[in-house]
């Protein structure tokens, strides 16, 4: 389905200024949908050839309009089941959206409309940017078969709808300067007060009465100042945060979060802009408490396994020092290699954890702990022979479940490289590179170590080779990570050992 964007550039002329303008307007008309109790389609002008002077202002006459997006109301019935959004109406079609655009105004004349077999109430209100221009024009339609007497939650509803309309017409919502909203923002059946110019309650619906008493209100809300009333709930002695004031006297449209005996309550201010003066405010509110609690819990896990990390990472840390102290001990020089050995493989399992200790997540970035493994290894391993193997290629962002086994994999193969190439031994290289694997589709990741040493000795054989060192490197391999894992001689001299390991899906 084309969005929004793909639709306007493909048949409008409407600027990137002006279709931020209709994103911004689409990504919070929800609200007018749900206080209409209607379905919106925003409808853009195809350009057109006519032009017409209204008012001062030539006006472009479109030749047809393009649905560009459409919402249902989450307050009532739906008039369209199917999707509007892509369909064209030439000029003439429909006589309300011309109206509405020609004579910049909102229309709601007509009679309902039985097309559809429903009765159907079409009103239609013009778009205008805050510059001044006009965008488009929203068809706003009722289904009005379930319609009923309406209560007084229905018409403060509706009367707040008709203010919205009102300002999307005078180019007043959505709000430009309104920082994005990072959660979801409290919606109309979410709880609902209606405030007059001086920040008083003249309506409360069901669940925003609710939250308030949640929030330990005892009294009545409707005629109560909602900033201070709000602001005595949720007294501590923590400075008052100024928001919550602004926003619950309904001056700016802002969002806040306030809490009070254990109950915390999203609040969004919607100032009511008409006519060129503010008449009042909508205030939408939502009881976060158990997302709040929720999200918190998770906040502490995530602590908790970083610290767990972090913790293990000391461990194995302490235990490579007491290795190295009895290594310095040790008369003979094989023990003393192999303790050392186990110092360095230690220490490649404690860089892992140490990276996993920062992450956010359980993965990592591989290159980061590929490169500290690689600089440890010509650290330790031969600093004598100068030489700093180096990494081409990446390795990209792993599942700590992958970084590891790969991780020790890594600093057994650069071991090899370093210490059986010699003397010959110039370079040693690690290259990374992920490829689909055909069958399957999966991403697999291929590590090439190769050196340009003395190469393998003539009766060498991975089967039958008793070390420890490539024991552990095909356990790792094959075992843990269900990959391959092939030792060759290089062309032209040294040792190429390539691991091939497929990567979980994304
Ligand atoms: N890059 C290489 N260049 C030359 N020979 C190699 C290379 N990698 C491995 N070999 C040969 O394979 C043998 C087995 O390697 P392996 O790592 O299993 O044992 P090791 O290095 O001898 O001892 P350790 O258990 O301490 O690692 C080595 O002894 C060496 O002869
Ligand atoms: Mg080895």
């Amino acid at each position: 389905m084309p969005t929004l964007s793909d639709l306007a550039v493909r048949h409008t002329k409407l600027s990137e200024a002006d279709i931020e303008w209709l994103h911004t307007l689409v990504s919070d008309w929800q609200l007018l949908a749900d206080l209409s109790f209607a379905d919106l389609i925003l409808w853009a002008p195809l350009p057109g050839t006519q032009r017409r002077t209204v008012g001062g202002e030539s006006v472009d006459e479109p030749e047809g309009w393009v649905a560009i997006a459409q919402m249902r109301p989450t307050t009532g019935p739906t008039v369209y089941h199917d999707d509007i959004v892509g369909s064209m109406v030439h000029r003439g079609q429909r006589e309300l959206i011309d109206t509405a655009w020609s004579e910049r105004r909102i229309c709601r004349e007509g009679d309902p409309d039985w097309s559809t077999g429903v009765p159907v109430r079409e009103e239609t209100i013009p778009v205008r940017h805050a510059e001044g221009h006009f965008l488009g024009v929203i068809q706003r339609s009722t289904n009005l078969s379930s319609a009923r007497t309406p209560s007084r939650l229905e018409l403060t509803y509706l009367q707040s709808a008709s203010d919205l309309a009102q300002m999307v017409a005078e180019g007043r919502f959505p709000f430009s300067g309104e920082p994005p909203i990072l959660v979801r923002s409290p919606r109309v059946g979410d709880g609902l007060l209606r405030l007059d110019r001086a920040g008083r309650v003249t309506y409360a619906s069901p669940n925003a009465l609710s939250a308030y008493r949640r929030l330990g209100l005892h009294a009545d809300l409707v005629g109560a100042e909602l900033g201070r009333l709000t602001a005595t709930l949720c007294y501590s002695d923590e400075p008052i945060n100024e928001d919550l004031m602004i926003v619950a006297s309904g001056r700016a449209a802002k969002e806040t979060e306030v809490e009070s005996g254990g109950t915390i309550v999203q609040l969004r201010a919607i100032p009511l802009i008409v006519g060129g003066g503010r008449i009042g405010a909508l205030v939408l509110l939502r009881d976060v408490t158990e997302l709040r609690r929720r999200e918190r819990e998770l906040m502490t896990k995530d602590a908790t396994i970083r610290e767990i990390h972090h913790r293990v990472k000391n461990n194995l840390q302490t235990v490579a020092a007491l290795l190295r102290l009895q290594a310095r001990r040790l008369r003979v020089p094989e023990g003393r290699e192999a303790l050392e050995e186990a110092v360095r493989r230690v220490g490649s399992i404690a860089i892992v954890h140490e990276t996993l200790s920062h992450a956010p997540e359980e993965f990592v970035d591989f290159d980061d702990i590929a490169d500290r493994v690689i600089a440890m290894a010509g650290e330790v391993s031969a600093p004598e022979a100068g030489v700093t193997p180096r990494r081409t290629g990446t390795f990209g962002i792993m599942p700590s479940l992958i970084a590891t086994p790969l991780a020790m994999a890594l600093t057994e193969l650069l071991q090899n490289a370093l210490q059986h190439g010699r003397p010959k031994r110039l370079e040693v290289v690690v290259d990374a590179q992920h490829f689909e694997h055909r069958p399957d589709r999966r991403e697999r990741l291929t590590v090439i170590v190769r050196d340009d040493g003395r190469g393998l000795p003539e009766d060498f054989d991975l089967d039958n080779s008793t070390s420890l060192g490539l024991q552990i490197v095909r356990t790792l391999v094959e075992g843990e990570l269900s990959g391959k894992l092939s030792i060759e001689p290089r062309d032209g001299g040294g040792t190429e050992v390539t691991l091939s390991i497929p990567l979980p899906a994304a």
